[in-house]
């Protein structure tokens, strides 16, 4: 069912139901941040796995201040890219209104302040923090659109039209001083290296691997291999085209010529192609004239490096049940 407005989504929300809203990023499948009932609804809804924790969105950063064990690396960061598509994962406060089970029953908090104008209404006519994971189905493909959302979730969605970025937020470990970049995404690692060298501050990019051995609190099935996953085998690197497979393609390209094909930029523009990178791999998914996937080369920079992270993990999982 589509909302035609965020006052619908608001209501609906404060009585516990679970909301699908637009973000900057993707769609994402929201419940009020202090009602533990509405928030295990996103669970069931998603089949998402119980320790699986949620990102906290909040209007400001005043709101969110009494949740978190607040650091100078969050400042520098928060006043860089908020509101915008950063999430930092921080330690819960001692007074933290948030129930245990978006945590999934770690210590820590990943939190947002969002950009998108839409989400930012509901967010002020609630008056609390909204859980809010992406708003697909888990391992599934996150969604770019409403036509995305509505293909599976038949509970109400605010249409918000395409999500600029595309891609979800980055999430940077933030509690101390030598930060962890845990997800690539919207906000480049470029712009956070920049960002925080400038401050004095040290920066890493942990891959799902190293987080499994060192840091167990910190291994989340979001960031497992495997997710992010088409129905179709996906072929990542494609310089030339098999039979039966449609081309995602990156630029001009002769591949393209007799192929079934999506551009995800003819420019080459990493942001276009970001933006349309989920859509892409919907059509080419539900395209009866292609059987397999293949992505031509993208460049390992900037924006380029969180869609060859969800492609990676979309050849692994793809083609699973
Ligand atoms: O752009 C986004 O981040 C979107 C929009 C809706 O905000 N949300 C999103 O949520 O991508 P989700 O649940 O699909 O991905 C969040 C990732 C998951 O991999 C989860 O494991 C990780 O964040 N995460 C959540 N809380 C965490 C925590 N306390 N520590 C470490 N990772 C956490
Ligand atoms: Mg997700």
């Amino acid at each position: 069912m589509i909302l035609s407005c965020p006052h619908q989504a608001a209501e609906r929300l404060m009585s516990g139901d679970v909301v699908a809203l637009p973000t900057e990023t993707v769609y994402g499948l929201a419940a009020h941040g202090h009602n533990a009932i509405a928030m295990e609804k996103i669970y069931q809804c998603k089949g998402r796995p119980k320790n699986n924790p949620l990102i906290l969105h909040y209007a400001n950063l005043r709101s969110m201040r009494p949740d978190v064990v607040w650091t100078d690396c969050a400042e520098a960061l928060a006043q860089a890219f908020w509101p915008g598509a950063l999430t930092l994962v921080l330690e819960r406060s001692k007074t933290c209104r948030v129930p245990s089970i978006a945590s999934a029953g770690n210590t820590t908090l990943a939190v947002r302040v969002p950009s998108h104008a839409l989400f930012q209404d509901v967010l002020r006519l609630i008056q609390g923090p909204l859980a809010a994971p992406s708003a697909n189905l888990s391992g599934q493909l996150s969604p770019t659109r409403c036509e995305h959302v509505k293909q599976w979730f038949d509970g109400p969605i605010l249409n918000g039209g395409t999500c600029h970025h595309g891609l979800e937020s980055t999430i940077v470990d933030a509690r101390t001083s030598h930060a962890r970049i845990l997800r690539q995404g919207a906000i480049s690692q470029e712009q956070i290296e920049a960002l925080l060298g400038g401050c004095g501050f040290s920066v890493e990019v942990v891959s799902s691997s190293v987080l499994r051995q060192e840091d167990q609190a910190l291994v989340m099935p979001g960031q497992m291999e495997g997710h992010y996953a088409p129905r179709k085998p996906l072929r990542l690197n494609a310089t030339e085209l098999y039979a039966g497979e449609g081309l995602m393609a990156f630029g001009p390209s002769p591949l393209m010529d007799d192929a079934v094909h999506v551009q995800l930029s003819q420019t080459r523009d990493l942001q276009e192609a970001a933006q349309n990178l989920f859509h892409g791999l919907y059509l080419l998914d539900h395209n009866p004239e292609c059987k397999k996937i293949a992505v031509m080369p993208l460049p390992q920079e900037g924006l380029g490096r969180g869609m060859m992270d969800r492609l990676t993990r979309a050849a692994l999982g793809a083609g699973r049940p």
